[in-house]
């Protein structure tokens, strides 16, 4: 049901859910919904959350209420209006106070458990069949239209990886590209950079050499969240691309031998890149994990991995476990296999798919890569302003 109460947010709160009837007492109420849910909200919860002007600021809607300087809230009634709208009296101490909520609002951030899984993106975890189907998305619909976009943007979301296609090929393109997201997150490689190969390299990835799987920025804090290669020039023997799935990889590992994926979620390995201006070192877990297990950012870099600091017990297992993760990464089941020809892009998510060439001829030809890094912060941000007005993309 739309309601026209304004809940202080831009986002489009709207809910074909209907709240049936409600129940309360001084401490919270229950709201139960036409899809049998129940929400138990709690009393301050609810008047921490109003959102009427002297609530949250009318215009930078940011909170202004602070429940520390209030007594603690009581409900004294609760009702829905005709509208679907929940009214509800609070009364701290002396004070009263009456807060609006919508349906919609209710429906989208009413702390029920079982909305969790609806509050969080689906991600499609895959292996090398996905090359049978690959996301590709045409650059004239990326360029022009609110839907190629927000496609671009669901399938990072979703399997990690999307194929641009049809990008004039000038090297000014890739930045077009990344202004439809947003700022270009930069690094000591700077805002953009050219895979070649090149005379006096500072990194492996300006040679001629095949790239093992990786993620990019390991020796980082914070590793790019998104990269982007745009091909400008591929007429070399060799220097094909392959992908894999590190959270599929990482899944199946935990199933295969929980003991090697303990150490790899546990134990810091550090990294390192450093040339005549930088030497940037980082340490983490291969494979970082959240507090409820979930996969949250794999790093993966042989040639930036630092000497291993760590009790000389632990160091043969360690490479033990990394053996069996690296095995699995090399395993035809996981590797995705393309050749990026001029025109194509290639966005993937560095946090989660890792990336790697075969070595090329340099002789054979030309190979021109053009990379840059995007995050996921601008990237969620875009798709939800393109979910708040989808016809202004
Ligand atoms: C890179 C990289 C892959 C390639 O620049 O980070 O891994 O195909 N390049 O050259
Ligand atoms: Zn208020
Ligand atoms: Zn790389």
């Amino acid at each position: 049901m739309n309601s026209e109460l304004s809940m202080s947010d831009l986002a489009p709160l709207e809910t074909a859910h209907v709240i049936l009837r409600l129940e309360h007492d001084p401490q919270g109420l229950t709201l139960h919904w036409d899809d049998g849910r129940r929400s138990r909200l709690h009393a301050l919860w609810l008047r921490d959350n109003c959102a009427c002007p002297q609530c949250r600021h009318p215009q930078a809607l940011e909170r202004t209420f602070m429940f520390i300087d209030h007594s603690t809230p009581a409900i004294a009634s609760a009702q829905l209006d005709q509208g679907g709208v929940l009214q509800v009296r609070f009364l701290s101490g002396d004070e009263a106070h009456v807060s609006r909520f919508s349906t919609g609002w209710l429906r989208a951030h009413g702390c029920a458990l079982d909305a969790l899984p609806e509050r969080r993106g689906g991600r499609v975890l895959w292996d090398a069949g996905l090359g049978q189907h690959l996301p590709t998305i045409d650059y004239a619909d990326y360029i022009a239209t609110g839907e190629g976009l927000r496609d671009w943007i669901e399938a990072v979301q979703r399997h990690g990886i999307v194929l641009l296609r049809g990008v004039p090929t000038e090297p000014g393109q890739l930045l077009e590209v990344t202004r439809r997201v947003g700022p270009v997150r930069t690094s000591n490689f700077g805002d953009t950079y050219d895979v070649v190969s090149m005379p006096n390299p500072n990194a492996s990835a300006y040679t001629s050499l095949g790239l093992e799987l990786h993620t990019d920025l390991a020796n980082w804090h914070s590793p790019p969240d998104i990269q982007l290669l745009f091909c400008l020039k591929s007429s070399v023997t060799g220097g094909d691309s392959v992908f894999a799935d590190g959270f599929r990889v990482a899944e199946d590992l935990r199933l295969a031998d929980p003991e090697a994926f303990e150490l790899l979620s546990t134990q810091e390995l550090e990294f390192r890149f450093h040339d005549a201006s930088c030497d940037i070192r980082a340490s983490a877990p291969t494979i970082a994990v959240g507090r409820d297990g979930q996969l949250q950012r794999i790093r993966f870099n042989n040639w930036l991995r630092s000497p291993m600091v760590m009790a000389e017990s632990l160091v043969g297992p360690m490479y033990a476990a990394l053996e069996k993760y690296w095995r699995m990464l090399r395993d035809p089941l996981y590797g995705l296999h393309l050749r990026l020809e001029p025109g194509c892009l290639i966005a993937y998510d560095n946090s989660r798919v890792l990336h790697g060439r075969t070595a090329f001829d340099p002789r054979s030809g030309e190979r021109h890569l053009r990379g840059c890094y995007l995050t996921l912060d601008d990237l969620q941000s875009r798709l939800r302003l393109l979910e708040r007005a989808p016809l202004k993309a």
